[in-house]
């Protein structure tokens, strides 16, 4: 119970990724405040599967690409459990959109809620971090695009880029209060932001062949690297990114 004490939000934290974030820090013993904004009814499962850990939770219904709603976020967790401790900023979402293809409202939306949120997410929890005086962690859920261009996919890869760097700045200028920021950078997992490709056989026997350990992860393999961030295990760690990705990154194309 590494995490006993300690108070954790997740953005985006009632599906996929963000789901498997909550179960595995309740595991290790964080009160946790899921995040979300749709499907209250996952929310309410979730922390049927939280109380049954014996650990304390709430669901907050809250748009991260809006600061209005980031402070509430705050303040609501603040309100109910007395501190911040963890800020996993994951919510994220994608338009497969190319340079020449993408419209001004999918760019907006694409950067507004994958990287102004985490921006100010980062902001108003370091802020409350530093009050607590207790130093925190921030853990940023970025993908192996924040470094590897994907065509047909440039909204996004824009975004995980600037969380690169959102990651690498931060942890610096957060260092002396004793907040250490890290990105975890997922390859291809299975949760419904690929289900397309998910239901086709074909393109999921070209990925899994593409991947050296030969499959997608499961959300717990990234959540599980999320728990040991947050933990102590982890204390120098900090403006890094550590990749989850069954080695596709550097991936040999066999010359
Ligand atoms: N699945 C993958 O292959 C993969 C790979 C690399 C990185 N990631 C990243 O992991 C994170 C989680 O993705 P996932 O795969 O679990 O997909 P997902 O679609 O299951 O989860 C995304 C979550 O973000 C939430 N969200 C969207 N807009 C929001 C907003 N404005 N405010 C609050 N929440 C919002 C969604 O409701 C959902 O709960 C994303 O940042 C994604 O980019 C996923």
């Amino acid at each position: 119970m590494s995490l006993k004490g300690k108070v954790a939000i997740v953005t985006g934290g009632n599906s996929g990724i963000g789901a498997s974030i909550v179960l595995e820090l309740a595991k290790q013993g964080a009160s946790i405040v899921i995040d979300y904004v749709t499907h209250p009814e996952s929310t309410e499962q979730l922390e049927k599967q939280v109380h049954a850990l014996g650990d304390r939770v709430i669901g907050v219904d809250a748009d991260v690409s809006k600061i209005s709603d980031w402070q509430m976020l705050i303040d609501e967790t603040v309100k109910s459990f007395g501190q911040v401790d963890i800020l996993v900023n994951n919510a994220g979402i994608e338009t497969r959109s190319s340079i020449l293809d993408t419209t001004e409202s999918q760019y907006d939306k694409v950067l507004t809620i994958n990287l102004k949120s985490a921006f100010f997410g980062t902001q108003l929890a370091a802020k409350q971090m530093i009050k607590q005086g207790n130093g925190g962690r921030i853990i940023n859920i970025t993908s192996v695009h924040e470094d590897w261009p994907m065509p047909g996919n440039i909204p996004y890869c824009l975004s995980k880029g600037g969380m690169r760097m959102l990651t690498r700045t931060a942890g610096l200028e957060l260092a002396k209060y004793g907040i250490l920021v890290v990105g975890v950078g997922p390859g291809a997992v299975a949760t419904p932001i690929n289900l397309s490709t998910m239901k086709d056989p074909k393109l999921m026997q070209e990925l899994d062949a593409a991947i050296p350990l030969g499959r997608m992860a499961k959300p717990e393999e990234i959540a599980a690297v999320v728990a040991f961030l947050s933990g102590d295990g982890a204390s120098y760690m900090t403006a890094t990114t550590i990749f989850v990705d069954g080695g596709i990154m550097h991936q040999s194309p066999g010359l």
